[in-house]
């Protein structure tokens, strides 16, 4: 009994370890990583602090341990990555559920990636500014960043992109328009104005 219960460990070992074998290769074939996280719990966060010096891709191309992943963004603050001590876990636990070699991932959850974080990432996922705009990444309309590097110094910048959200309209990136956002308050608009200039 003993020795079959050995023998069935050591094929499971075996197959377990053929997997890893056969999945490099083809994970290294891969066109290219996605340009965006898995939505899920602590999501944003992680995309706004570690999207600030290199693409989101570091990410998505890596399995890391969870030991890994601390080691990672212990290494990223020390070149300089701004984060408040209490985000550090929620970083660290996104990335250790989402992106963990040990573990698969979860189904994406864009609810519980929603719910959280502060009012501002709250309005930007609940009006899908995010569906359309990265802080990096261009996605149908500008990303964040290029929108706040392009009026650096203008100081009438503010009112003039909130009333761009709420009435929506193109021509200034593109064709393609921007929705309006009838449905937010002048307060809101403000708020998600400055934040996005502050994205630079
Ligand atoms: C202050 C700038 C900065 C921030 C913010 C930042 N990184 Fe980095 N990161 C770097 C630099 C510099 C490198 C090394 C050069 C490169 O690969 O682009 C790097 C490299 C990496 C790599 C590749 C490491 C390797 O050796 O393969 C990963 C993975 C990574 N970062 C993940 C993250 C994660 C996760 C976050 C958020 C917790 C983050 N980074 C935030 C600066 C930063
Ligand atoms: C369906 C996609 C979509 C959604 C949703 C969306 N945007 Fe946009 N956004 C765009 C496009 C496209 C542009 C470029 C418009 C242009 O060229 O004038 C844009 C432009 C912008 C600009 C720059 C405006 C300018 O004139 O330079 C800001 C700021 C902005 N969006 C913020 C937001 C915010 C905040 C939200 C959520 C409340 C949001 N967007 C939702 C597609 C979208």
């Amino acid at each position: 009994m003993r020795a079959s219960r050995a023998a069935v460990l050591l094929v499971a070992g075996f197959a377990l370890s053929g997997g890893v074998l056969i999945m490099s290769p083809l994970s290294a074939q891969e066109a290219a990583p996605a340009k965006t996280l898995t939505p899920g719990k602590g999501a944003d966060l992680t995309l706004a602090r570690c999207g600030l010096c290199h693409e989101i891709t570091h990410i998505t191309r890596s399995r890391l341990s969870r030991g890994e992943w601390q080691d990672n963004v212990k290494n990223m603050i020390e070149r300089g990555m701004p984060i408040a001590p209490d985000e550090i876990p929620l970083v660290i636990e996104y990335l250790a559920t989402y992106y963990n070699r040990d573990s698969a991932a979860p189904a994406p959850d864009a609810a519980v990636s929603a719910v959280q974080q502060d009012p501002v990432q709250r309005l930007l996922a609940e009006n899908a500014c995010t569906s359309c705009h990265g802080v990096e990444q261009k996605i149908v309309g500008p990303s964040f960043r290029e929108v706040a590097v392009r009026y650096a110094g203008d100081s009438g910048a503010a009112a003039k992109l909130a009333a761009k959200i709420k009435s929506g309209g193109a021509g200034v990136w593109g064709a393609i328009p921007m929705p309006a956002h009838g449905g937010l308050s002048d307060a809101e608009l403000a708020q998600l104005a400055t934040w996005v200039l502050g994205r630079k």
